[in-house]
C-alpha cells in the first residue's frame, strides 16, 4: 500500500519507526511540523517523542512551529508532558491555552502570513528537525502535502533534518490539489504571479534534496478534526443582516452578484456566517480563503461557489468523511496553497477580498479584540484575520453581542486589547444589526455601533458612557477611568451587568 506512494527508489529504504524517527529530537531543539487548524499535522512522531521522555525521564523542552492549530492528540500530549517551552504562530487547545495563560509556555501570536518570511531570513533562529505530513514522496523526492500546506514548503527548506509521515489513510486524490510556491528572497523579489483566486503558480509537491529526508514513518492515522457548533438562531440572523448589506452593496453598484473573492474565518460563527450565503442571489462565487470549513463545501456542492482556494481542508468529524470520501470531485475546483500565499497581504489587497472573520469583543469605535479575554487571557490567537482585515476591499467583523449566556457584552467602551484597529474595521455585525462604518468619524461611528450591534441589556449604559466620555472631549472620546470598568466588573463579579 505504501510503497505506491514513495516513488522514489532511495527513500524506500528510509523507513523508520516513530519512535527511531523520533530519535533525531534532542532537548533544546526547534521542531517545525505541518498541520493547520487540525488538518494535515504530524501525528505520530510527537506521540513517539513524548512516549521516550515518559519513559527515559529524560530533560525535554523544543520550540514548537506549526502552520497554524493543530489536533489536541498534538498540543495537548506534548504540552502535558512539559515538552514545550515556545509554541508559534497559532493554537487553539484547551491544555496549551492553559499553559500559555500560566507562563509555562511562551506563545509567540503572530499574522500567518508572516512566520515563515521571519524564519527564511533567520530571524528567528534556526529550526533543527521538521516533521512533515504526506500523501506521497514524488520520484524526484518532493512531498506531497495532505490536507494543509501551511508553512511546511519552508520548514522543508530551512530544517537541517525532515522527517515524513507517510500517511496512507489520507486521499490520494489529493496529490495535484496542492500549489506550493515560495516567494524569492527580498529585496529584489519579483511579483507573485497570482491574479486570479484559481491561478497555479507552483508546483504540485514540495521540492527538497531527497538527502535531508532522514526518515519516512508511514501511519495511517485520520485528520483529529474537532465537532463545530451548528448555525443557531443568532447567527443566522449574524448571516442574514450579512446578506442584506451585500445585496444593498449590489443595488449600489459597487458589487455585482458574483461578489468579489471571500475569506472567512476560523471557528463556528465564521462557518454558520458562510453558510448563510447559501440560497442567496449570489452565484459564481470565489473563496480566497484560509482555512476552508463545512459551509465552503456545501456553497461547493450547492453550486454556488465554483471556486474555492485556501491553504487547509478543516471539516467537522460528520462531514469529513463525506467529503474526504468523494474528494476528486472537487479537483477542478480547490487548491491548497502555503499560507504565505493564502494569506498574501499584497494578493488580498490585489484580488479585493471581502474579508469575514470573528471577534471576541468590539468598541464603540471599532477597535476588535480577537484574542485575548479580559485583555490578558489568550483564547487562540491572531491567526490570519490581521492578514485579511488590513488588506482586505472590505473588512467585515461579526460577533454575538453578548456571551457566556448574556454576562458580557461583546461591544464594550475600550476593546480590553486590540488586534484589529479602528483603520481595519469597516462593517461591525452582531445579531442585532449592521454597522456600516465606511467614511464616518469615531462619534458617527460610536453611535451607530450602539444603535445597531450592542444587546439591548447593555445599550443604555454604553450610550451614558458615550455622553460621559463626549464631555471629555477629543477626537475618539473616552471616560479613560471608567473606560475598562465593565472588564474589572466582569473579573470581580463574573458579570458585566450594569
Ligand atoms: N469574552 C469572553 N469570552 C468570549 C467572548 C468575550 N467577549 N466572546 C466569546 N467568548 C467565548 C465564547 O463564550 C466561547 O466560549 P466557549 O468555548 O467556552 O464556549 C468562545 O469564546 C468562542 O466563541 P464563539 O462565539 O463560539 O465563536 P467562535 O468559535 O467562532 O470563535 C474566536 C471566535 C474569536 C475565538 C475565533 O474566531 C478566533 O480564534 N479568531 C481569531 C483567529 C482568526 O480570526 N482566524 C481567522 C483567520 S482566516
Amino acid at each position: 500500500m505504501w510503497d505506491e506512494r514513495i516513488r522514489n527508489a532511495r527513500l524506500r529504504e528510509r523507513i523508520l519507526s516513530a519512535d527511531e524517527a523520533a530519535r533525531h529530537i534532542r532537548d533544546g531543539m526547534t521542531i517545525g511540523i505541518s498541520g493547520f487548524t487540525r488538518a494535515g499535522d504530524a501525528k505520530v512522531v510527537p506521540a513517539a517523542l513524548v512516549e521516550r521522555v515518559r519513559r527515559t525521564g529524560e530533560p525535554m523542552r523544543i520550540n514548537l512551529w506549526t502552520g497554524a492549530s493543530v489536533a489536541e492528540e498534538v498540543d495537548r500530549t506534548l504540552v502535558e508532558a512539559g515538552l514545550v517551552a515556545r509554541r508559534m504562530p497559532f493554537q487553539s487547545d484547551r491544555r496549551m491555552r492553559d499553559a500559555i495563560n500560566r507562563g509555562d509556555v511562551m506563545y509567540v501570536d503572530q499574522h500567518l502570513s508572516l512566520t515563515v518570511e521571519m524564519i527564511r531570513e533567520g530571524q528567528l533562529g534556526p529550526l533543527d528537525v521538521a516533521i512533515l505530513e504526506a500523501i506521497a514522496i514524488a520520484e524526484d523526492g518532493s512531498i506531497i502535502p495532505s490536507t494543509s500546506v501551511g508553512n511546511s514548503p519552508t520548514y522543508a527548506m530551512m530544517a537541517d533534518k525532515v522527517i515524513v509521515e507517510l500517511n496512507t489513510h489520507q486521499p490520494l486524490e489529493l496529490e495535484g490539489m496542492h500549489d506550493i510556491y515560495v516567494p524569492g528572497p527580498r529585496p529584489h523579489r519579483e511579483p507573485i504571479p497570482l491574479v486570479e483566486v484559481s491561478d497555479r503558480i507552483g508546483t504540485p509537491g514540495i521540492p527538497i534534496h531527497p538527502d535531508k529526508i532522514v526518515g519516512i514513518v508511514i501511519t495511517d492515522r485520520d485528520d483529529h478534526f474537532a465537532p463545530l457548533a451548528p448555525p443557531d438562531e443568532e447567527t443566522a440572523r449574524i448571516a442574514g443582516h450579512l446578506v442584506d448589506f451585500l445585496e444593498h452593496e449590489v443595488r449600489m453598484g459597487r458589487l455585482t452578484n458574483e461578489l468579489r473573492p471571500l475569506q472567512s474565518g476560523v471557528g463556528a460563527v465564521s462557518n454558520a456566517v458562510l453558510h448563510g450565503l447559501l440560497g442567496t442571489p449570489f452565484h459564481h462565487l470565489q473563496m480566497y480563503s484560509e482555512v476552508l470549513q463545512d459551509a465552503a463545501f456545501d456553497l461547493l456542492d450547492e453550486g454556488r461557489l465554483r471556486f474555492a482556494s485556501g491553504c487547509a481542508v478543516t471539516l467537522s468529524p460528520g462531514r469529513a468523511q463525506d467529503v474526504l470520501g468523494r474528494l476528486g470531485s472537487y479537483r477542478d475546483r480547490l487548491i491548497l496553497r502555503p499560507q504565505e500565499i493564502s494569506n498574501h497581504p499584497g494578493i488580498i489587497r490585489r484580488l479585493g477580498v471581502i474579508a469575514m472573520n470573528t471577534a471576541l469583543e468590539a468598541d464603540i469605535y471599532g477597535n476588535v479584540n480577537s484574542t485575548h479575554v479580559l485583555g490578558t487571557h489568550m483564547m487562540n490567537g491572531i491567526g490570519g484575520s490581521g492578514d485579511f482585515a488590513r488588506n482586505a476591499y472590505l473588512s467585515i467583523f461579526v460577533t454575538k453581542s453578548t456571551a457566556k449566556d448574556g454576562r458580557i457584552s461583546s461591544i464594550v467602551p475600550m476593546v480590553s486589547h486590540v488586534d484589529h484597529t479602528e483603520h481595519d474595521v469597516q462593517v461591525l455585525i452582531t445579531e442585532q444589526g449592521l454597522a456600516d462604518l465606511r467614511g464616518l468619524a469615531p462619534r458617527e461611528r460610536a453611535r451607530l455601533i450602539i444603535e445597531h450591534c450592542a444587546h439591548p441589556d447593555y445599550r443604555d449604559a454604553l450610550f451614558e458612557y458615550l455622553e460621559t466620555a463626549l464631555r471629555f472631549g477629543g477626537h475618539t472620546p473616552h471616560d479613560l477611568e471608567k473606560a475598562l470598568s465593565w472588564h474589572v466588573r466582569l473579573r470581580d463579579t463574573g458579570s458585566m451587568r450594569p
